[in-house]
């Protein structure tokens, strides 16, 4: 999607300089960085320390992550480590090892001589599959706006609510939450997003508000404790997020607080959507509240906010008091019964094993 005008990715190979590049997101919204990846240790921190982030984004970087380390090392010894190292960095996406799975699967039988080329070349594949599944996922989810734009008075706005960033800087490009959206906005339907601000890491305020200004999509940041108050005086026509983990009876983990939004949203008669790409479905699980890890993060997030200031700099002050501890976990689990549907590249699924079965029969 575009940056000023500029199509960017969030993540991709430099031909030029034969690097990895990605957008350093814990600069934004104040910053537009670019840094390049280049050995094992920068992936993994990369991933760790969030200067990528979101589900399918995870895994499209670990799949480079493990091209470049193999460059270094081929080795049987080389590709163990490269996984182990890369598999540790982030617990609940499981876009994450479904990749490193991936490229596991397809290169131990390869020789250590072909192993990067190869390596890179799925690398490749997972980017590019990752960019057309998210444009299809847009395309289904438009047809929920279409519908709900055509029961409204002509040049009403259809209006969406989203939490975190399922946008493109969660993706290799489309974003799933807000491919309907882009999806919706070029087809010249109107549409307001409300962006909840996504405390503690503000994936919303920074991220999201931001991906939707560059590319004129109206929209309004509101707290993150706004979105109950606004579906009570019918000002949102639906929910929409997107989801790091899936169970196969699609139970969603998304980041912490969708829960709470779902909750609201059933509560209130109002449609609560998840896009999702079929990599983030875990075939394995059937109860995502007793089985999904949930990442805790570091305190800090809680503790501390970063914004710029006045006069132009970057800055990270305390807003709790010295000395309160602060607990920080980083996801939820919204259960199935609270999902309208899954927006998926192969259409929308109920919220069921039956539901996604119907769309993924080779699962049966
Ligand atoms: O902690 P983050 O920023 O990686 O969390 C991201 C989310 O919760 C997204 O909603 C999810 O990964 C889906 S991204 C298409």
């Amino acid at each position: 999607m575009k940056v000023q005008g500029t199509h960017y990715r969030s993540i991709w190979y430099d031909y030029k300089d034969c690097q990895v590049k990605i957008i350093d997101q814990r600069w934004l919204p104040h910053d537009f960085r670019i840094v390049a990846l280049t050995n094992l240790n920068e992936f993994a921190v990369a991933i760790r320390d969030m200067w990528v982030r979101g589900a399918p984004l995870i895994g499209a970087t670990a799949a480079y992550g493990v091209a470049i380390s193999l460059s270094d090392d081929a080795s049987d010894s080389g590709l163990k480590n490269t996984y182990d190292t890369l598999i540790e960095t982030r617990p609940t996406a499981i876009n994450l090892k479904w990749a490193l799975d991936r490229l596991l699967g397809a290169l131990t039988p390869v020789s250590e001589d072909e192993r990067p080329l190869k390596a890179l070349e799925l690398a490749h594949q997972v980017a590019e599959e990752d960019v057309g599944i998210n444009k299809k996922i847009g395309e289904h989810g438009l047809e929920i706006v279409k519908k709900i734009a055509s029961k409204k008075p002509a040049g009403e706005p259809v209006r969406m609510l989203t939490h975190c960033n399922a946008g493109w800087p969660a993706t290799v490009d489309w974003g799933t939450a807000t491919s309907p959206m882009y999806h919706a906005h070029e087809a010249g339907i109107p549409i307001h997003v409300w962006v909840d601000e996504t405390r503690p890491r503000n994936q919303g305020a920074s991220l999201t508000a931001w991906e939707l200004g560059h590319h004129g999509v109206p929209h309004t940041v509101i707290a993150d404790n706004a979105g109950g108050h606004l579906m009570q005086k019918g000002e949102i026509d639906l929910c929409i997020t997107g989801t790091d983990r899936t169970t196969a009876t699609g139970d969603v983990a998304n980041k912490i607080g969708t829960y709470l939004k779902a909750l609201a949203a059933h509560d209130n008669g109002v449609p609560f959507y998840v896009a999702l790409p079929s990599p983030t479905i875990d075939w394995t699980l059937r109860d995502g509240i007793a089985e999904i890890p949930i990442e805790e993060r570091a305190e800090s997030e809680v503790t501390k906010m970063t914004g710029r200031t006045a006069d132009g700099a970057v800055e990270t002050i305390r807003i709790v008091a010295d000395g309160s501890p602060a607990a920080n976990p980083a996801f939820d689990v919204t259960p199935a019964r609270l999902v309208t549907g899954l927006v998926t590249e192969r259409g929308i699924a109920e919220a069921s094993r039956e539901g996604l079965l119907e769309l993924f029969p080779e699962r049966r």
